[in-house]
């Protein structure tokens, strides 16, 4: 079992999100201690440049043809970064809310991924995701409170939009687990947050593949 990490905060030891994160990976070390991670950290690692011709190459796709020769090295780096993405068997995925929303390095990296005839395809029937039986989770914090019931949940924008892109994708068992408020109410209700998204990381990585 391979599994790829994408991490979208670059605050290192100081994130929140990672430190729930590691918990998930304790779990999935106790259940699977074999499991593969490939880390990919979106706030380190070069990400191809969507220049004119690797958009118009999107273009070309969506027509259902395939690449020219013109186009094809402007998309060497984007297949590389889409085959390193569908060799995962499943997903983890640590993003912090930014401005309501994902991180912009993480927006860039589905900019470069979610693409026709890889992750998804137009039919008769509308869009059909091509990454199928694979699961996601998805580790976010916040400095606010966004849950349900809530005032501000409707500026969640995150969770709602990662649903989306991925679920264009196919991939639609996806488990969400948000540390909030990390900053509105100071570090007691912070500490206590992240304790309680500990445990439950810990449960989702002990049953990851398996439950
Ligand atoms: C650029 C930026 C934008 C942010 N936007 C929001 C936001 O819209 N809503 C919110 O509740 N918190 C926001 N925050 C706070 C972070 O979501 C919060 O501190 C989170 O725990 C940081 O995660 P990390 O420690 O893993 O990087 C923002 C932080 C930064 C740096």
């Amino acid at each position: 079992m391979k599994l790829l990490h994408i991490i979208a905060t670059p605050r290192g030891q100081e994130s929140r999100t990672l430190k729930v994160t590691e918990a998930f990976f304790e779990g999935l070390e106790e259940n699977l201690p074999d499991c593969k991670v490939d880390t990919l950290d979106v706030t380190k690692e070069k990400l191809p440049e969507l220049t004119v011709k690797a958009v118009n190459g999107k273009y070309v796709l969506l027509g259902g043809k395939d690449l020219p020769d013109d186009l094809k090295p402007a998309w060497s780096d984007i297949i590389k970064h889409i085959e390193r993405f569908l060799s995962a068997d499943g997903y983890v995925i640590s993003s912090p809310m930014w401005n309501f929303s994902v991180p912009y390095y993480l927006k860039h990296y589905i900019d470069v991924i979610l693409q026709p005839k890889y992750l998804f395809k137009y039919t008769e029937k509308g869009p059909e995701g091509l990454v199928k039986n694979k699961k996601m989770v998805v580790i976010t914090s916040r400095g606010g409170d966004y849950s349900p019931g809530s005032p501000s949940h409707a500026y969640d924008f995150q969770e709602p939009y990662i649903r989306a892109v991925f679920g264009l994708a196919g991939i639609l068992d996806i488990t969400f687990i948000n540390s909030q408020p990390m900053d509105a109410l100071g570090p007691d209700v912070q500490k206590e947050k992240i304790k309680e998204s500990q445990k439950t990381a810990r449960k989702a990585g002990q049953s990851f593949f398996t439950g």
